[in-house]
């Protein structure tokens, strides 16, 4: 090995949680290093979520970067939930609660430049990293950086790397527990910018599809359209994404709706995933590495930024107080609130994609938008479970 060197906690992948999880450690004095396979660039570059809940809030504030976030993000009071021409209205207000629009680009900035700010160490384009020895009670990561080969000693393995990470791979098959769900369909999705058709997001079930309208601020549309799973990116640009938006926009926000060139467009799988075996020895999975959920609940940067707060709590107790207990119970809290998340957003897909093409799958649709729109308990369950169940 041409490089050794050693911490507290390797974390590997440099996305939400990874870099959540380092400020969170860097304000409990817990010694780290971020190894992440890609170029700064290349995580800022990609587009995903722009939802966050108010526990998510809080978490980035703990984590010294909760400022701008609340500042400049957009405050999300409630959504429409549309079904051709009718909608109901559903209001966080009944609640107390409220979300905030703010793009994942711009959470992952802002915690890129605090750490940038206390000088944590984040190794990007560390290629071929691989978890050892995680069950034994010296696990180390080794990796190359540079053209050096390197190795990193640790009391802990924090995956941070995302579903096609490398840290869920390296726990045994036998012990690996994993439930998943495929939907037949994907997002196709483009951002533009161009004044969003409403200031409230919509989710709109039509008989050919869903679709949504959200935004990212008053400038910036984030629009959503289901296409089936074979669809490839390669066939669309905007002019057909457009075409086929605006023939399932409601009236009233099809008059409203105006278009422009493409800043990003690109196609999401949509699939339910959980590895509930989210800690094996001295690794702990954290973020999309341990879950994926469908989009429709704006739930993975939420559940991810949980998980890190989760994990770093117990690393604090670990350290400070020498008691296990956070640590062994890792999977259980985390497990009990993903779960319930996986739910939400499995239902809210059903109620409003296109599921299959037997009418009575719409009809059980249209009933339930209905018993929705007439039931404000209904209406109450569903702003709970958007803005996050304590
Ligand atoms: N070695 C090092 N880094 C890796 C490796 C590897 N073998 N494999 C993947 N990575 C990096 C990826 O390049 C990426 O930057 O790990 C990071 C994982 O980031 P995300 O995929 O964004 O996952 P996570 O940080 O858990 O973010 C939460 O929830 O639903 C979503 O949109 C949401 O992406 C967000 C996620």
């Amino acid at each position: 090995m041409e490089e050794t060197r050693r911490t507290q906690v390797a974390i590997i992948g440099a996305g939400p949680s990874g870099l959540l999880l380092g400020q969170l450690l860097h304000k409990h004095g817990i010694d780290h290093v971020i190894l992440e396979s890609r170029s700064a660039d290349y995580v800022l570059g990609r587009v995903r979520a722009g939802v966050l809940e108010q526990p998510t809030i809080a978490a980035l504030r703990e984590a010294g970067v909760g400022d701008r976030a609340e500042r400049e993000g957009l405050r999300m009071n409630g959504f429409d939930l549309r079904w051709d021409e009718e909608s109901c209205h559903i209001d966080f207000g009944r609640i107390g609660k409220h979300a905030t629009v703010y793009g994942q680009t711009r959470v992952t900035r802002d915690l890129m430049d605090a750490r940038r700010a206390c000088g944590g160490i984040t190794l990007y384009e560390a290629g071929d990293v691989r978890p050892h020895d995680i069950e034994s009670q010296r696990p180390y990561v080794t990796y190359r950086h540079e053209g050096r080969e390197c190795r990193l000693d640790c009391d802990f393995i924090a995956g941070c790397d995302g579903f096609h990470g490398v840290s869920r791979q390296s726990i045994p098959k036998n012990v690996l527990r994993e439930y998943a769900l495929t939907f037949p369909f994907g997002w196709l999705a483009l951002l533009a910018d161009v004044p969003p058709v409403s200031e409230e997001v919509a989710w709109i079930n039509h008989a050919e599809g869903f679709l949504m309208c959200s935004l990212r601020s008053k400038t910036r549309s984030r629009y959503y359209v289901q296409v089936p799973s074979t669809e490839d990116i390669r066939q669309w640009d905007a002019d057909r994404f457009w075409a086929l938006y605006r023939s399932r926009l409601p009236r009233d926000l099809a008059e409203k709706l105006v278009t422009g060139p493409a800043l990003e467009m690109s196609i999401a799988p949509l699939r339910s995933y959980v590895c509930t075996t989210m800690r094996h020895g001295r690794l702990f999975l954290v973020g999309d590495a341990a879950h994926i959920v469908p989009p429709t609940g704006a739930k993975g940067l939420n559940l991810a930024v949980g998980d890190a707060k989760e994990l770093a709590d117990g690393l604090l107790r670990h350290y400070r107080d020498r008691d296990t207990a956070d640590l062994d119970g890792y999977c259980d809290r985390a497990l009990a609130r993903i779960w319930k998340a996986v739910r939400f957003s499995w239902w809210m897909t059903n109620l409003t994609h296109k599921m299959t093409d037997n009418p009575f799958a719409r009809q059980m649709q249209l009933a339930e938008f209905e018993y929705t729109r007439g039931s404000e308990a209904a209406q109450i369950a569903i702003a709970e479970n958007f803005c996050g169940l304590d």
